[in-house]
């Protein structure tokens, strides 16, 4: 025992060795999918899509903040339809919702057992998010268990996550490792890696932050659900600089920014658009860039009109989905069960 991959499910397929890299992506349902998360995430994923990657749609974790039950129905399934719009290929990927597999709630709470309220107390978006409340959840507390026992279930070697995630999966480590020492070797320990470079798409109207689901304003981002026109009129509309010249330079982040947009729709490189944009205006470069963005979003938003027409397509996929997963999760939650005493069933 001790080798980390030694008690490693099958591939869920059958079709991939063990020493493929598996990786767990969290996706929390908010139905406002922007253009920065598909060219930075989600259309990334799909292009560089490998087997043994989980994509989980977080519903349970949306439940610790407050919420409206037909709304958080309705984002879950359009997140859905947006990442296989995007072109994650439920024949490739594991495209599931977490509700869906009931072995997250169990493990999260045999983890409960294990984590202790000094390590929760201690995470950041724990302490940011609970000091702009009067009343705090329990499950709001525990939201980085639940977390633990997503990754943990799937033997996870790789979690892609922003900055703000890190110390979630560090503390998923920390418990595995805990977990590990004390039952013995059960868990695979994970690494959070950052995303690799992908675009970085910036705020229109404030182009030195970058476009935020959260923070921007509905000039400043771009929503894979708006039609083309308004694309191209926020396009049209985003801040650019004093003077006139169409170069990436560090006191020019709107024109950097369309440009950036430029070089991430049509593949250019930045130095090319730069020679290519001499003598032109801003103008001449969002016309441009308006119409790159929305060429390269249209078949995302037709197949994602497709889908939300098909919503029984939809939940077949997704049910595949959780049966993929759930092969997988339910091998660890044996394993679980029977290192901490419970007896069989
Ligand atoms: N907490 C993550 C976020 O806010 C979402 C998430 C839930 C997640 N479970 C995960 C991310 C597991 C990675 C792995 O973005």
């Amino acid at each position: 025992m001790g080798k980390q991959d030694s008690h490693r499910s099958q591939p869920v397929s059958g079709r991939y060795h063990d020493a493929m890299v598996r990786t767990f992506s969290g996706i929390q349902p908010t139905g406002e999918v922007h253009l920065g998360n598909y060219l930075g995430a989600f259309g990334r994923w799909a292009r560089e899509q490998e087997p043994e990657h989980f994509f989980c749609i977080v519903d349970l974790h949306a439940m610790t903040a407050p919420y409206d039950p037909p709304v958080l129905r309705e984002r879950v399934v359009d997140v859905a339809c947006w990442l296989l719009a995007a072109g994650i290929d439920p024949d490739v990927s594991i495209l599931f919702i977490q509700s869906h597999v009931r072995e997250h709630t169990e493990c999260t709470w045999i983890l409960n057992c294990v984590a202790t309220m000094g390590e929760l107390s201690r995470m950041v978006q724990y302490k940011e998010k609970s000091a702009q409340r009067q009343s705090v959840s329990v499950g709001l507390f525990d939201y980085p268990v639940l977390q633990a026992a997503d990754i943990l279930l799937y033997d996870a070697d790789e979690v892609p996550v922003g900055a703000d995630q890190q110390q979630h999966v560090e503390l998923t480590r920390d418990i595995a490792q805990r977990f590990n020492a004390r039952f013995g070797e059960t868990f695979a320990l994970p690494r959070a890696t950052l995303p690799r470079a992908g675009a970085r798409v910036m705020d229109l109207q404030q182009p030195d932050r970058r476009m935020s689901k959260s923070v921007s304003s509905p000039q400043g981002k771009i929503l894979l659900s708006e039609s083309e026109e308004i694309t191209r009129k926020k396009i049209m509309r985003a801040v650019t600089d004093s003077g006139t010249e169409i170069r990436a330079a560090e006191d020019k982040p709107g024109v950097s920014n369309l440009l950036d947009l430029l070089a991430a729709t049509t593949g250019a490189e930045i130095a090319e658009l730069e020679t290519r944009y001499k003598g032109k205006n801003y103008g001449d470069l969002k016309r441009d860039v308006a119409e790159s963005v929305n060429g390269v979003l249209r078949p995302v938003r037709q197949r994602y009109a497709e889908l939300r027409n098909d919503p029984a397509e939809v939940a077949a996929l997704l049910r595949r989905g959780a049966g993929a997963a759930r092969e997988v999760a339910s091998k660890t939650m044996d394993r679980v069960r029977e290192r901490t005493g419970l007896v069989a069933s």
